[in-house]
């Protein structure tokens, strides 16, 4: 049955009730644009050459978002209403038979099981069409279902064009139909703008079938949070909360503790192991793996990194597109900024920053230093303040530190520079050039203490 089903999901609108400069549909809502939850939902029914989405707003971006995904798309180069938007798929898909699932990429939280059993509901019934209704205690802006006597679905009406009367039913049309597609294809084209809004709405479709004498069929969902459409920020907000409250409960029921769930985000991608313990105002966010018995500390963000078991993260650090390994400590106050990779038990500590560096196992750097284009092998001891000179004004130059050297508190490294295995770098020390292995450089003035100086110059202040 799968493959008798094509998808089509409708992206081309302004959207806006956003007052946004950007397309509605690429809005976010649980670390994924609205859209793309949409395609991700209809995969799970139709293979890709099977999807095809209605572009037209910012289509080039809205195609790019997507592109990863291998759906089709089709070109509606004004949006005149839902209705038009399918209208402009009817060349190069009249010919198909089966089911056509229409969906709406305003629509995200719609479930795979709740779209399997419409496209089961259509397929054992003689409806032309099956679609998703609901009832909501407030049904303002949605179009409401109208029915006949013995409960048969006469009519949707937009709410610009409903009576007072139709007003007040709650039963709203969610946005999702299962149409057969030869009547779907045929009929289509009697869809008309007698309408205030002057748009080609799909929602016509069950008066113009039923004119033609045929039924269309309602499946009516008990948890309305589902078909939630998305026109203003304040359901991108609500939107986004159900997202984050399913993936923190779903990570919860997996094995993770998470402190005060309702202050953490965790994208929807992101995966984390049994016995970690997120703390409250945790962000974890992008394709960030997180291994078992991990701690993510208070307030810290973990972007698009991967952390090996058993690794520490300290309240307010920062890590994106980082590799930790396991058992490392990073923080509290660190920040490892962008493509670090911190081996097996090194330590990253507090006012510590990190840029394409690797700090390798067992090394440390404790406090306020900033190490960046830098290579750092096994047992290395960076001191409190350390830095490497990694720009130069024009170029980014590297720094090496091989395994088992201390680099004192306050050193300066000027890049291109290495640094010897096993070798000393005396503290407060400007080191411009490479220093062997197993040696001491010391690149600072000597001290110079005169006695009584002070005592001096007091007692000459006094007479
Ligand atoms: C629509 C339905 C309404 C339903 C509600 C559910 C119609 C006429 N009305 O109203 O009955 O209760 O959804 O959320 O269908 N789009 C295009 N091209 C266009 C216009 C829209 O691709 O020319 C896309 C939009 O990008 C959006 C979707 O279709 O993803 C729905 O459009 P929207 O304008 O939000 O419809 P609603 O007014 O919410
Ligand atoms: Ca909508």
């Amino acid at each position: 049955m799968q493959d008798s089903v094509t998808v089509v999901i409708l992206a081309a609108g302004l959207g806006t009730r956003m007052k946004s400069r950007h397309a509605k549909v690429l809005h976010r809502a649980g670390g994924l644009s609205l859209v793309e939850h949409v395609v991700r939902a209809a995969l799970n029914l139709a293979p890709p050459e099977r999807i095809v989405t209605v572009v037209g707003y910012q289509a080039g971006r809205v195609r790019e978002a997507l592109s990863g995904f291998g759906i089709g798309f089709a070109d509606q180069a004004e949006p005149k209403g839902t209705g038009h938007a399918l209208m402009v798929c009817r060349g190069s898909l009249a010919g198909r038979d089966g089911m056509v699932l229409v969906l709406y990429g305003d629509c995200p939280l719609l479930s795979v099981p709740t779209l399997a059993r419409l496209v089961e509901a259509q397929a054992c019934s003689r409806h032309a069409a099956t679609l998703i209704t609901t009832v909501l205690d407030d049904p303002h802006g949605y179009g409401r279902v109208v029915k006949d006597s013995s409960g048969g679905i006469t009519a949707i009406v937009e709410e610009k064009a409903a009576t007072a009367q139709q007003r007040l039913i709650r039963e709203i049309n969610s946005g999702i139909y299962c149409f057969r597609a030869d009547l779907l294809w045929k009929h289509l084209p009697e869809i008309g703008t007698a309408n205030p809004a002057g748009e080609y709405y799909l929602t016509d479709m069950v008066e113009i079938l039923r004119r033609h004498g045929h039924s269309c069929g309602t499946m009516l969902l008990d948890d309305s949070r589902e078909v939630l459409g998305i026109n203003t920020r304040v359901d991108l907000a609500v939107a986004d909360r159900i997202f984050r409250e399913c993936k923190v409960r779903e990570l919860m029921l997996a094995g993770v503790t998470i402190e005060k769930p309702e202050t953490v985000t965790v994208d929807e991608d992101v995966s984390i192991g049994p016995d970690s313990i997120l703390e409250p105002f945790t962000r974890i966010l992008g394709r960030t793996r997180i291994g078992e018995n991990c701690r993510i500390g208070a307030c810290s963000m973990v972007t698009d990194s991967t952390l090996g078991d058993g690794v520490q993260v300290g309240p307010f650090s920062i890590i994106g597109t980082s590799v930790v390994e396991a058992g490392a400590q990073i923080g509290p106050y660190a920040r490892l900024r962008l493509e670090n990779h911190v081996g097996a038990g090194a330590c990253v500590g507090n006012f510590v920053e990190l840029k394409k560096t690797r700090l390798g196992a067992g090394s440390k750097a404790m406090h306020l230093a900033y190490l960046g284009d830098a290579t750092i092998g096994k047992d290395v001891n960076i001191g409190a303040g350390a830095i490497t000179c990694n720009f130069d004004g024009v170029a980014k130059n590297p720094t090496h530190i091989h395994d088992g050297a201390f680099v004192g508190s306050n050193s300066t490294l000027v890049a291109p520079v290495e640094i010897g295995a096993g070798s000393y770098v005396a503290a407060g020390s400007v080191i411009t050039k490479s220093v062997p292995a197993n040696s001491l450089a010391v690149a600072r003035e000597h001290q110079v203490v005169k006695e009584d100086w002070a005592k001096r110059r007091r007692e000459k202040a006094r007479s």
